[in-house]
């Protein structure tokens, strides 16, 4: 299986590009990566001289940059990973950049499975297009598509992208709607990567709002397998809600990463809230359950002491990170707070 994958040198790109090499000697891929603030070779160091795999840098928003791949290869499927991913960039910075990679790259890359008749499109989606949930209830399948911030709003364009091309032109499509993703390697502007950094350089750890705002979490090689399972059984035109099954106020997750290294809870700092912050999500995951037969096998509180364990042994991955642009970033989003 030939697999054109793209923003594989992203957190969850690059965790499924060692996965599937791992999972299956008969998956060959072709890793083809901007290489944003967000994308990062290291994170491939690995695999890459793997004879199954291959980078090529390029960007789904120009068309020429993937014409260029399609006319001298022929793929089974298309996973799209590539997106511009994190909510507060999308609103403090603006969401042009969201609008092009997300929506218009995801339709660069419908029209390039339908010229170049690539018989299967998988759209890595995200549980956030469906809104925030109240007291009760978890997201389906069905939910209404409720977007709150501008990259939940883009991500629920692409989908739309996805499912007309499936509605118009009988493009083999599926769509992953997954929850949050935490594990190794994912860039320290996301929740539960910042803390532990933070925590682990004894600065404060800036927790929005009340933080008692509920995310479901999921480990990462869940998501992929997940991922995995959706690409070669899911239904033509469907959508697959994915999660954890593990939904808890974000102040609950800060206090464990403290607790698993030993930090005071005095490094708890209470900023600003995020504006349009989503309440609640929860993940009703019955649909892929039955059909597919795919659920989440990772404990939380086990998956979280080993990310926590990975981002010791690997210090200098973030701190590389952190010691460039980043703290322009940083500085920018959390002194206004
Ligand atoms: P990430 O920000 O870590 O990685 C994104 C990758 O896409 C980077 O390697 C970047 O260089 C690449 N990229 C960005 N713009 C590109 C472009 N125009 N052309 C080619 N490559 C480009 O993101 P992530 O957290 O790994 O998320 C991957 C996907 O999963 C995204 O589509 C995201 O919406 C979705 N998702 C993420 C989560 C989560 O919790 N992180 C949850 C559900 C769904
Ligand atoms: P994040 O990791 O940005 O993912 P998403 O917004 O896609 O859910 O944030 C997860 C939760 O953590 C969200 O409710 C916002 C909150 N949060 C903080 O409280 N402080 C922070 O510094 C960050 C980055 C997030």
């Amino acid at each position: 299986m030939k697999l054109f994958v793209t923003g594989g040198a992203g957190f969850i790109g690059s965790n499924f590009v060692h996965y599937m090499l791992d999972a299956d000697p008969a998956v060959e891929i072709v890793n083809f990566d901007a290489l944003t603030y967000a994308g990062n070779l290291e994170n491939l160091a690995a695999v890459e001289k793997h004879p199954r795999y291959t980078f090529i840098k390029g960007d789904i928003s120009q068309l020429a940059d993937v014409k260029t791949v399609f006319e001298a290869r022929k793929f089974d499927a298309i996973v799209n990973f590539a997106a511009e991913s994190h909510v507060d960039r999308s609103l403090h910075f603006g969401a042009g950049e969201f609008i092009e990679t997300n929506i218009l790259g995801t339709q660069i890359l419908l029209d390039a499975a339908r010229y170049y008749k690539t018989p299967r499109y998988l759209q890595v989606s995200t549980d956030e297009v469906y809104g925030s949930l109240g007291q009760q209830g978890k997201f389906t399948e069905a939910s209404p598509v409720q977007p709150n911030n501008p990259y939940a709003a883009t991500k629920a364009g692409a989908d739309f992208m996805v499912r007309a091309a499936h509605k118009s032109y009988g493009l083999d499509t599926v769509i992953t709607r997954c929850s949050n993703n935490f594990g190794p390697r994912q860039f320290p502007e996301k929740l539960i990567p910042l803390m532990i950094a933070n925590a682990l350089e004894n600065k404060p750890l800036p927790v929005y709002g009340d933080g008692r705002h509920v995310r479901d979490w999921i480990y990462v090689l869940d998501h992929c397998q997940g991922i995995d399972t959706v690409l070669r059984k899911g239904k033509p035109g469907e959508i697959y809600n994915l999660g954890g099954l593990h939904d808890v106020p974000n102040i609950d997750v800060v206090r464990l990463i403290l607790k698993y290294l030993n930090k005071p809870e005095s490094l708890i700092q209470y900023v600003k809230d995020r504006p349009g912050h989503d309440r609640r999500y929860a993940i009703d995951t019955s649909k892929i359950q039955g059909e597919l037969g795919w659920k989440p096998r990772l404990v939380f509180e086990d998956a979280l002491r080993s990310t926590v364990e990975w981002y010791l042994a690997n210090r200098p991955w973030w701190e590389r990170i952190r010691s460039g642009e980043y703290q322009k970033y940083y500085a920018t989003l959390y002194a206004q707070r």
